[in-house]
This record gives structure tokens, sequence and C-alpha cells, in this order.
């Protein structure tokens, strides 16, 4: 008889089931009330003295083989039963990690900084909260100058020497600063004017700035750099400087690229010249040199600034200046194949 049930142990961890019901159907004929087991237990007393010692373990041990195998059975197929009720396929590919969209001005501030640190231009940053001194004095605006009024500025309120910069040529003052030259560097970054809010204008936008100080720098090599800046970015090389004014350089400019005359979008925003206007520049005014620690004898150089919001409307034609910081996602996603 103790073969028998070694038998039925060795039947018992060796048994396999695909169904719910053929582990049940197993369980009631080892474990049920009629079962196999309970059947081994009634014999017990009819066992010689000597081998009740060892009957009694292995029949305790079909008992319990029997058990963990139908317990490990049922777990699995019900686990199984789960999955396919849930129509999980998990040999589908998983779902597409939808990647954010970067902003139109950060796409065009990245392509430009791309297109000057290839002739050697590095990118310096100031403050957005400047003193009257980085954003007025030193670029040759003294107090009084009526040149101020040419840009509505934010003042704090306490003090009327801080200031919301209103532009980037803050940051030309501090560059030149606390650096020696030569220097080469662009300075993007934000700017805020007190003006009314219209779709072709905002109280704060986005300007790029750039400055090259070196020996024996000229109006040509100017030109030269902004005609590459201009073929680079918009594939367009012809260019004009128009005589203007700032305070800061001497002579001044006002710079026009040529955009063409193709398609009617052309005659719209060139309002039909098909010229465009896309920033300012100029020779560095020697008094700009002095105030910032620069011997204007041993150096010149020249510098420009640009609006980033402008060359963004442009180059995916936006026709209003505020979708720029409304963040609407039905705008902002359709960046998303841009760099
Ligand atoms: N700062 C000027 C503005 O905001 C733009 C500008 C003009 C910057 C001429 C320059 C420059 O560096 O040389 O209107």
């Amino acid at each position: 008889m103790i073969d028998q049930i070694k038998e039925l142990i060795a039947e018992a961890e060796a048994f396999k089931a695909q169904t719910k019901e053929e582990v049940e159907a197993y369980r009631i004929k080892l474990l049920g009330q009629k079962g196999i087991v309970k059947q081994y237990f009634a014999e017990f007393k009819n066992v010689a003295n000597d081998q009740k010692k060892e009957f009694g373990q292995v029949i305790n041990t079909l008992k319990k083989t029997a058990e963990e195998k139908i317990n490990t059975l049922k777990s699995e197929l019900e686990q199984k039963e789960e999955v396919s009720q849930s129509n999980l396929d998990v040999s589908r590919p998983g779902e597409p990690i939808s990647l954010g969209a970067r902003h139109p001005i950060s796409i065009v501030k990245n392509q430009i900084i791309d297109i000057f640190s290839r002739i050697g231009f590095n990118v310096s940053e100031g403050p957005e909260v400047e003193d009257d001194w980085h954003n007025f004095t030193a670029l040759n605006l003294p107090e009084y100058h009526p040149a101020r009024d040419m840009q509505d500025t934010f003042f704090i309120q306490t003090n009327p020497d801080i200031l919301l910069r209103t532009h980037t040529s803050s940051v030309q003052v501090r560059y030149m600063e606390n650096n020696k030259p030569p220097i080469r560097t662009i300075s993007p970054g934000r700017v805020y004017r007190n003006e009314a809010i219209s779709a072709r204008s905002h109280c704060f936008f986005h300007q790029l700035e750039g400055l090259y100080i070196d020996k024996d720098v000229s109006f040509a090599d100017l030109k030269q750099t902004l005609q590459y800046f201009t073929t680079e970015l918009f594939g367009k090389s012809k260019i004009r400087l128009r005589p203007s004014y700032f305070p800061f350089t001497e002579p001044s400019a006002e710079i026009d690229v040529y955009w063409g005359l193709e398609t009617e979008t052309d005659y719209k925003i060139t309002k039909g010249t098909g010229w465009l206007e896309i920033g300012g520049c100029g020779m560095v005014d020697p008094n700009v040199l002095k105030n910032c620690g620069i011997d204007a004898e041993d150096y010149s150089g020249f510098a420009f600034g640009v609006g980033i919001d402008r060359i963004a409307m442009l180059l995916y034609q936006i026709g209003d200046i505020r979708l720029l910081s409304e963040n609407d996602v039905r705008f902002l996603e359709q960046f998303k194949s841009a760099l």
C-alpha cells in the first residue's frame, strides 16, 4: 500500500492541467469527501503497528503535495484567464510617447545661435531687471536724453534707477565691462516696453543683440556679417543698410532684407516694396566703448539688434504676435516637427 501511495505522490508532482475543471476533478478525486486520501486515512486502523508511522508520513506527504499542486495550477490558470479576458496583447508595440514641441521663439533663437556660433560668436546673457546705467546711460543715453523716449520704459515703482530692460543692448555693456577684446558675442533675451498690446506689438518680446569688438573692425565687416546671417537664416542674400539713428552707434543703420515680391504674401508683408526691416545696427560709438572700459583709440566694433518674434512671425507666417505668448496648445502643437 505504501508503494501505491508513493506512486500517487509522484503522479501528483507531475500532474498538469489545461483547465480549471481538470484541476477541480483531480482535487475531488484526491482530496474530496470520498477521495483517495480520505480512503487511505480510513485504512489507517488496519495497518500493522510497525508500519503505522511510515504509512502516516507518506499519506500526509501525498495530501500536502496534492494540495500545493492544485493551488499553483489554480492560480496559474486564473492569471491566464485574466489576461485573455482583458484582451491584453502583450506582443503589440507600445503606444508612441508623444514628444512636446519647442516654442517657435526657441526654435528661431537656436537657429540664430547656431548660425553665429559657426563664425565664432559665443552666447551671453544679462538680467531682465536692469539698472539705468546698463540700459541707458552707458549706451550714450544720459538722463533727459530725448532718445530715451524712443523706448517706453517700465520702471520698478519705488526705484527709478531699476527698470525692465527695453532692449538687449544692455548685455553689450555688461559683456564689455567684463571681457577684453576681441569680443564676438550674441545676446538673446526678453525685453519689455510699455506699449499697447495689438496684433503687431506687445509689451514684451525678444531680441538678439550682436557685438563684435576688435582692432580695425569696419562697416564692411558689419555688412558682410549681416549678409551671411540673412543668407543662412532666410536664404536671402540681398540686404540694404538704411541710414538711421541710435545713440549707441555711429554711424547707425536700419537693416533691410530684400524678401522679394513673388507671392501675394510677399506684397502684403513688404507693403509692396519687397524690402523688410529686421533690426538696427551700426559702429559702436566710441563713447560707449569708453563707458565700458575699452580703449576707443585701439579698438572699434559693430553692433546689431534684431527682433526674434518678428523673425519667427515671418518664417512661420504668424499673423498675430499675441499668439506667441498665449500658450494655446492648438498653436504650439504645430511646431512639433520643427527643430
Ligand atoms: N537696441 C535697439 C532697439 O531695441 C536695436 C539696436 C540697434 C541694437 C542698433 C544695436 C544697434 O546693437 O547697433 O531698437
